[in-house]
């Protein structure tokens, strides 16, 4: 038996955990609008076509802000397809992934949808191929309430209320060389200065986000950020990251150590933003937008799912269509341990997906909808991570991985909520062989008991949820204990687990 210690003491706040860190993302990709959110003749749809039984998982997931609509998507969109009569909608290319575009389900469409599921709008815009004026048309159309061409032209839509819209991401990936309109750091800064400028000439009270990095494995990752934000700094209030983690060549050890990796991609990228700060004297601080994040088995299809074919450009195909196993769900629940982490600077995140397309829900044309593994976590989190995030004094054995070096065997976060006295607590064991027994100190927390627990651990770490066998895997109650001020919580190997206390 192997054990590891730590203290949850709400004087130790790191900073306020926000709603929009448990955002979404949804992509015209694959079947992820069509055939997923929208199947106007599945028996569940509603009068709108869309799926109830899709729309109340995501509800369960409990997703703040959803990113919309890409993507790589969005950089070869042109926002005006998606509005007005549908009837009238053109049919478009989707360079990115190779498909059709009906525009059937348009700005419109989906802002109702959002109402359904309780969720914002995240917009983002093409910086890609077009620029400054399409993007002001966008916001003119969305947020203002009329009197304008365009926001009459939102009215006579069907739309009187403006969308209001909060958040507007400056392009997507701008970094990538795979991205349409991809440009160098010092080219997309200006454009994108420029556009923020201009956004804001119309309206001030928007938040901004910029395009950090697709990752902190690109060539130019550091670079990028640093002559990105020296020509945007006042202009905007984010910068984003974006990072996929996968099991290669068979090292499950490398693979649950992988939110060290999103550690420490945060901490560069905060550093990056503050030198910038520095230089320029600002008093302004930039937070992150973790605006794609989660396990994605990109070398397991790359070419494998790849439309091509100029005569051959098909309507929703399964793209990206990544089942989730226990292993994947654990390192997924470690991911969001490392968002709470660093909730003082990174104040939004948006899971990239959330249907059939890399997502936690997954759908079968006229048939069911189900919860992968990674739904789990997600909703656990979601939903108990209130208040403060808290800084957590862990000792714990260490492992050696291939891929990151000494990794301890054990990584946690705490909660911790000053309104409701209620505190949660999320841990994770990386161990593939032992129990881990974590005793933690509660004293400071006053006279608590467990409320709920949770553990995702199978005997088979490999085990999925399917279409055939869609509740294979659930999670379980978890194996606590309070006693004279210590709580005391067995986690299983290879486990993510979640212990409320009130
Ligand atoms: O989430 C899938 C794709 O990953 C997105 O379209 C793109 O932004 C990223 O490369």
């Amino acid at each position: 038996m192997t054990n590891a210690h730590l203290t949850i003491d709400p004087q130790f706040a790191i900073g306020a955990v926000r709603r929009r860190l448990f955002g979404g993302f949804v992509e015209h990709l694959g079947r992820h609008v069509y055939d997923g959110i929208y199947e106007p003749g599945h028996p569940e749809a509603d009068e709108e076509g869309f799926r109830r039984d899709v729309i109340e998982l995501v509800k369960e997931l409990g997703v703040s802000t959803i990113r919309y609509p890409g993507g790589n998507f969005v950089s070869g969109f042109r926002w005006e397809d998606s509005v007005g009569p549908r009837e009238q909608r053109p049919r478009r290319l989707d360079l990115a992934w190779h498909s059709t575009e009906t525009n059937e389900v348009g700005l419109h469409e989906f802002a109702s949808w959002l109402d359904k599921v309780g969720s914002d709008l995240m917009m983002a815009l093409n910086l890609g191929t077009r620029g400054t004026l399409e993007a002001i048309d966008l916001l003119e159309y969305a947020n203002v309430p009329g009197g304008s061409a365009l926001s009459d032209q939102r009215v006579a839509n069907g739309r009187t209320e403006p969308f209001d819209v909060r958040m507007w991401c400056l392009g997507n990936e701008m970094d990538g060389p795979w991205q349409l309109g991809h440009r160098s750091a010092d080219d997309y800064g200006k454009l994108a200065s420029q556009t923020a400028k201009g956004m804001r000439q119309l309206d001030p009270s928007i938040e901004l986000v910029v395009c950090g990095s697709s990752g902190a494995g690109m060539p130019t990752f550091g670079e990028w950020e640093r002559v990105v934000l020296s020509h945007t700094y006042d202009d905007v209030d984010y910068i984003s990251l974006h990072a996929y983690y996968q099991e290669r060549n068979g090292d499950l050890a490398s693979f649950l150590a992988s939110s060290t990796d999103m550690d420490h991609f945060i901490e560069s990228v905060i550093t990056t933003a503050d030198h910038v700060k520095a230089v320029r004297r600002s008093d302004k601080t930039i937070n992150l937008s973790f605006d794609e994040w989660n396990v994605w088995y990109l070398d397991r299809w790359e070419g494998v799912d790849k439309i091509t074919g100029i005569d051959n450009w098909p309507v929703a195909p399964r793209l990206l269509e990544d089942v989730y196993s226990v292993a994947d769900a654990v390192v997924f629940g470690s991911l969001m341990i490392s968002l709470i982490k660093h909730a003082d600077r990174v104040t939004s995140a948006s899971l990239a997906q959330l249907v059939n397309v890399i997502a936690p829900i997954m759908t079968e044309p006229g048939g069911p909808a189900w919860r992968q593994t990674t739904f789990f976590p997600f909703s656990i989190t979601s939903r108990l991570a209130r208040g403060n995030a808290l800084r957590l004094p862990i000792e714990s054995p260490q492992y050696d991985t291939t891929v990151y070096g000494t990794v301890p065997l054990v990584d946690a976060v705490a909660t911790n909520d000053p309104e409701t006295g209620r505190t949660a607590v999320f841990l994770v064991n990386r161990s593939l062989t032992e129990t881990i027994t974590v005793t933690a100190g509660i004293a400071a927390l006053g006279d608590v008991r467990v409320l709920e627990s949770h553990t995702l651990a199978d005997d088979d770490v490999n085990a999925k949820n399917t279409l055939q066998e869609p509740e294979r895997v659930t999670p379980g109650e978890a194996a606590v204990a309070i006693a004279d001020g210590v709580l005391t919580v067995k986690l299983p190997p290879v486990s993510w687990t979640a212990v409320s206390l009130g």
